[in-house]
């Protein structure tokens, strides 16, 4: 298995750039770069029908994942999660087709390991062995974790009111934890001043380009799992960006690939943000392509909690090229639906979990969904790591 790995291109100046020397964003204009594959050949080597026998994690689609040798790969089992057709839950808001995708059983458990195997994977092959990043908190668990396996040093800085078990973990897995006054904007100011000071990498997300790669990988596998036929709505809970723009390059790469029809008929993606941190829901009402930073952003959800990303343009180009749109829910409306999708599904979700199934109610109420579409809800994460908020809405 060896990658197809070609290039880094920006995003927003179609620049080019070498993809094997340690870069972050786009030298020229700033902006996300995206790497890029020798699609073609990739094609002829992997086909549909080879992925059977392969293991059951994301490193399955190696062809088209930034590493070049194995032995750089830091997994600890990531992806392959359980697309789950849920009946009962379905049934009780009228949709026949209703699935979620349980990111919650991943290795930290969130979809956060996704993105982090393939960055610390790719440092590592790029001979960088002291990362630092900014996080909401289930990045910094799965940065702290990859780096342990790898024997990296992590150095991550969130919010003193990230949830306590994001806190906890990094300090098992023997990351340096500072915790910051502030929100993930000032966290990543910090970051990128420990980085020049003390020559650290700093893998924030989407300003470095391998996590989206690991993120995309919930794309190659909705479709895999779904037997090559897209799914008619995903809804997504956005802070950064990087999941919903990292499954829209999944569904481009595979297109490419003649894995999917050209032309086929792609998801709606729909962003679901907090209503106390609406960035994304803001500039695509506004019909803009960049957003305005949100001054007090509040939600209990913490990887909502995103008040300015790098990738704003990139997101909106997504939701609105699919037909998709962007919506806000309560943390009230989020908290309902943990409740709805543990008692009526078995998945106990993290409140941006929740946030997918309270937006699906929405684009139900205003005619936006109808009953037979085949509707995916992304649990971006576990409940687990939330008791802090959630407990004390469960009677704990
Ligand atoms: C559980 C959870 N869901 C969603 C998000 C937002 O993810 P993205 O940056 O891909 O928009 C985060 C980010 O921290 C998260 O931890
Ligand atoms: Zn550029």
């Amino acid at each position: 298995m060896t990658s197809y790995l070609t290039h880094l291109e920006c995003t927003y100046c179609g620049a080019k750039h070498d993809a094997d020397r340690p870069i972050r964003t786009c030298p020229k204009c700033g902006k996300v770069l995206y790497a890029r594959y020798d699609l073609e050949t990739a094609s002829l080597v992997l086909k549909r029908e080879h992925l059977a026998g392969r293991p059951a994690n994301m490193w399955r689609y190696a062809e088209v994942m930034p590493v070049r040798s194995p032995e750089n790969v830091v997994t600890l089992g990531e992806g392959f999660t359980p697309l789950m057709k849920v009946e009962r839950l379905g049934r009780k808001f009228g949709f026949g087709n209703l699935y979620i995708k349980d990111e919650g059983v991943n290795p930290t458990g969130s979809f956060k390991a996704r993105g982090l195997s393939a960055a610390v994977s790719r440092a590592k092959e790029l001979g960088l062995t002291r990362l630092t990043m900014p996080s909401a908190g289930n990045a910094a668990g799965a940065m702290s974790a990859y780096c342990a396996a790898a024997g990296m040093v992590a150095n991550v800085f969130m919010p003193r009111d990230a949830p306590e078990a994001n806190q906890v973990e990094c300090r098992a897995y023997g990351a340096n934890l500072t915790l910051v006054d502030g929100f993930i904007t000032d966290a990543g100011k910090l970051s990128a001043v420990a980085a020049a000071e003390h020559g650290l990498f700093d893998v924030s997300t989407l300003r470095e380009p391998y996590r989206a790669e690991g993120k995309k990988t919930m794309g190659y596998e909705i479709a895999e799992q779904m037997a090559w036929s897209l799914p008619d709505v995903i809804v997504y809970p956005t802070g950064g960006g990087t999941g919903i723009v990292g499954i829209w390059k999944a569904f481009d790469e595979m297109e490419q690939m003649g894995w999917l029809p050209r032309g086929v008929k792609r998801p709606r993606m729909i962003c679901v943000q907090a209503e106390g941190c609406a960035p994304l829901v803001a500039a695509f009402i506004a019909g803009k392509e960049h957003a305005e930073t949100v001054v007090r952003p509040h939600t209990i959800a913490s990887g909502l909690r995103v008040p300015a990303a790098i990738g704003d343009y990139l997101v909106l180009r997504v939701v609105r090229e699919s037909g998709g749109t962007a919506l806000t829910v309560t943390d009230d409306e989020m908290i309902a639906a943990v409740r709805e999708m543990a008692d009526l599904s078995g998945v106990f979700a993290a409140p941006e979990g929740g946030a997918t199934l309270a937006g699906l109610k929405k684009l139900s109420e205003q005619g936006l969904v109808q009953s037979d579409e085949r509707i995916v809800l992304l649990n971006t994460g576990s409940a687990l790591k939330y008791m802090d908020v959630l407990g004390p809405a469960f009677g704990a």
